[in-house]
């Protein structure tokens, strides 16, 4: 019987020894240790031996069980270190590879990413954002807006009529007084969106952009317009920007006045480094960005009093400034677009510059 435990465990050693994986000697120890296996069973059956031979066998037997689990151990350490360090060998990246080129993404439209740029800044200075129809009666688009009923902006080669009192709106100026309805003052609104004139070159399309901007509140002068517009300008044109006011007319806007900021193609200068006359502000050192004024106080007459606005827009309580700017045009500055219907050609060449 011992001869036998001796057999086995020189037979079960050298398996051991030989195994070349974990999975391999997982299998040995079933085989030579496991519930069926030989050796546990003759350590069972010591007990029904004679007595004189329990002793030795149940030694032996036992020593063979405790050696093997031991150099089991050991060797499944070995295996397992060994498979570590080749699995980490096999699963190595390559980082000098060259990549999966990425998919292409798509982007936001420059006309779009521009508008959330300017709206970002006017929120910046507490205005907030509203929208409004881009079909408009005749009413806010002209009429409330001081019109004169022969004003030549209501002439049908100079404005989309959709019926005889309703317009595709030819600036985003109506949501002045929509807005001075729905609000009581103070009231701070930027209007984006879409406008209509029947005029097409290569800086006007039928269809375009603007923000409103609207301003009324107590105490309200044309120095708040031009330091909310010398702000604008330097935030979105760079800080070096100085903007100046000259003289216009528009006919809910009194004064009114037409807005230009330096160049900041040649920093106002006119002319670049090279003494050459700036392309861009063809030599004035100054570039036209808005119309703006103060609110003509006929415009209020316009907003009845109720529920929703009182009490309502007292000229002689409140005062306020406008401006309306045209986003596209904005774009085309900012970015040197030199023809406004590149913008809605959606060319790939164009729209993957930005
Ligand atoms: N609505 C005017 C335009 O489209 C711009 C403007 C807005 C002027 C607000 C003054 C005040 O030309």
């Amino acid at each position: 019987m011992s001869d036998r435990v001796e057999e086995l465990r020189g037979e079960a050693e050298a398996a051991i020894a030989a195994a070349s994986s974990s999975a391999e000697l997982e299998e040995l120890r079933v085989r030579y240790l496991g519930r069926r296996a030989e050796l546990p069973r003759l350590l069972r059956e010591v007990a029904s031996l004679p007595p004189e031979q329990r002793a030795a066998v149940g030694q032996a037997a036992n020593q063979a069980r405790q050696a093997l689990e031991a150099q089991i151990e050991a060797r499944g350490a070995e295996l397992a270190a060994a498979e570590l360090s080749s699995q980490l060998v096999s699963d190595r990246v390559d980082v000098t590879l060259p990549g999966v080129p990425p998919q292409p993404l798509g982007a936001l439209h420059v006309l779009t990413s521009t508008r959330r740029e300017l709206e970002d800044i006017f929120l910046g200075l507490g205005f907030t954002v509203l929208e409004g129809p881009e079909i408009e009666t005749v009413h806010y688009n002209f009429d409330a807006l001081n019109h004169s009923p022969t004003h030549p902006a209501r002439a049908r080669t100079d404005t989309f009529y959709v019926g005889s009192d309703v317009v595709l709106r030819t600036h985003t100026s109506p949501m002045q007084v929509r807005a001075m309805e729905a609000h009581p003052p103070p009231l701070y609104i930027v209007v984006p969106g879409r406008v209509y004139r029947p005029d097409l070159d290569a800086s006007h399309t039928p269809q375009f952009h603007q923000i409103e901007g609207l301003a009324v509140d107590e105490d309200i002068t044309l120095a708040d317009l031009k330091g909310t517009l010398l702000h604008f300008a330097r935030t979105f044109f760079g800080g070096e920007r100085e903007v100046r006011l000259r003289p216009h007319h528009f006919p809910f806007t009194e004064p009114s006045v037409e807005v230009d900021v330096s160049c900041f193609n040649c920093e106002g200068r006119g002319f670049l480094r090279d003494g050459a006359r700036c392309p861009l502000c063809k030599g004035e050192g100054w570039l036209e960005i808005l119309g703006a004024g103060e609110v003509d106080p006929n415009v209020y007459s316009y907003v009845p009093t109720t529920e929703a606005n009182a009490p309502g827009y007292d000229p002689e309580r409140v005062q306020g400034f406008a401006w309306g700017l045209g986003i596209d045009r904005m774009a085309m500055l900012k970015h040197g677009i030199p023809d406004l219907r590149l913008m809605f050609e959606n060319d790939l060449r164009l729209l993957e510059q930005f």
